[in-house]
């Protein structure tokens, strides 16, 4: 895991236009993971895509799948998207009654275990789950759509976080998702987060690979 470059960038193909999805995941070969948002009108209102998709993303591309699974019962799914070739399975904290347990499972298979929390979700009930697993996700936007306005005050998760994985000094990733764009990744760099998803900032650019550039760019501290 310190092998990693930070900052990660992980365009979020949900923003992608679907009928070219292969042409456009090629357009973002620059980027660090491919982010994967699975959505199944029940735990969000909307509905994504599911494996199958996954598994064609994964085709296109030599980068990381990151999926984000916005998912009821999780643990009745995940095999499918590791058997769909992601890197890393990144479940909801308010879907499962036993996320520890979903994380060690991930990891004996091979794939790292994120977590992650709705913006009303406190990140102080979870703490001590932390260490079991290799990413937070925090979200910045309520999970099941693109294009929102980033919520600035979650930030304050990503600082509770930074300063606890810090301090016990676990190889923890901090990820942030939702309204992620030019304007606002910078203070979440600051914030302490080491990747950064981003929808609409980068396949609803008139070059998706500049802006995964410039999101480099603007999130990289000195
Ligand atoms: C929202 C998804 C996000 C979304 C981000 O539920 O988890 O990954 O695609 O889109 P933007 O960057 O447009 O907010
Ligand atoms: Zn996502």
């Amino acid at each position: 895991m310190t092998s990693y470059t930070r900052p990660i960038i992980a365009p979020s193909i949900l923003a992608a236009d679907f009928s070219k999805l292969g042409e456009d995941i090629a357009a973002t070969s620059n980027a660090d993971w491919i982010h994967v948002d699975i959505m199944d009108g029940h735990f969000v209102p909307n509905l994504s895509f599911g494996a199958d998709i996954t598994k064609a993303a994964g085709r296109c591309t030599d980068k990381e799948l990151d999926v984000h699974l916005m998912i009821e019962h999780p643990e009745k799914w995940v095999d499918n998207y590791i058997d769909a070739g992601a890197a890393c399975v990144v479940f909801h904290v308010e879907a499962t009654n036993d996320p520890v347990s979903l994380a060690r499972y991930l990891k004996g298979k091979g794939v790292r275990a994120g977590f992650s929390l709705r913006p009303g979700t406190p990140i102080e009930d979870y703490l001590d789950i932390v260490p079991e697993f290799d990413l937070v996700l925090v979200m910045s936007v309520e999970p099941g759509f693109g294009g929102q306005s980033f919520m600035p005050e979650q930030l304050e998760k990503v600082r509770t976080l930074r300063a606890l994985i810090d301090e016990k000094q676990l190889e923890c990733f901090i990820e942030i998702d939702g309204g992620i764009n030019a304007t606002t990744i910078r203070q979440a760099a600051e914030a302490g987060c080491d990747a950064f998803v981003a929808g609409s900032a980068v396949y609803g650019a008139t070059d998706p690979a500049a802006a995964v550039d410039e999101l480099r760019a603007l999130a990289t501290l000195n």
